[in-house]
């Protein structure tokens, strides 16, 4: 069976990324198809990039950079929690995608976005930024609004259509996950 990763994207204090990470996690644990964990960027405590060595050389010198690698390359498909930070995803997520290279390839991609649009501008540069570590992004997405799945931008409501959302978007995850372990052996 699968291990998909569901990556809380933001970092801040307070940060709405937990709550929104919690509920695609409780959906995704309903499944029989696949196993989920809950992967918090903060627990891994990563600095801005500080490797010598571009990650796709794999040459890692850092404990930090060394426990990261090992915890993304310990799956086979992630899905992305991310805020909408001007118009692009969390610096904090950009960065912990830069510090790795062959732990993200030939695996696949959904993502769950939050913004006062529905946060689908930080997904559109996620998905450009999928291209280099050859992760294969799916259609189906989770765009939740701060205005109508959340009370006072704070606390997480969502509209009934949205779990017919991540339904959809888990279903493609685990489908495309899948379907890459031959290129993964
Ligand atoms: C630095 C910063 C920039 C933001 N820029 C945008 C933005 O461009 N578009 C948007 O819809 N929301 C924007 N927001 C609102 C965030 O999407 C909202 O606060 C969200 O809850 C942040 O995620 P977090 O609470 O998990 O950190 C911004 C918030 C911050 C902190």
């Amino acid at each position: 069976m699968i291990k998909v990763a569901i990556i809380i994207g933001s970092t801040r204090p307070g940060r709405n990324g937990e709550a929104v990470a919690r509920w695609v996690y409780d959906l995704a644990v309903k499944r029989d198809d696949a196993e989920f964990e809950l992967v918090d960027l903060k627990d891994f405590d990563l600095p801005h990039l500080d490797e010598v060595m571009p990650a796709a050389m794999g040459r890692y010198s850092h404990p930090h950079t060394r426990a990261w690698a090992a915890k993304i390359a310990s799956f086979d498909a992630y899905v992305f929690v991310t805020p909408e930070y001007n118009h692009s995803t969390s610096g904090a997520l950009k960065n912990a995608i830069d510090f790795l290279y062959a732990e993200w390839n030939n695996k696949a991609a959904g993502f769950v976005s939050y913004g006062s649009n529905g946060g689908t501008r930080a997904v559109e540069h996620l998905r450009l930024v999928m291209g280099e570590p050859q992760v294969a992004d799916v259609r189906a997405q989770v765009a939740l609004s701060l205005f109508t799945d959340f009370e006072n931008f704070s606390v997480l409501n969502p509209s009934a259509q949205q779990e017919d959302a991540a339904t959809a978007m888990l279903d493609q995850v685990v489908a495309w996950g899948q379907a890459l372990c031959p290129l993964r052996k």
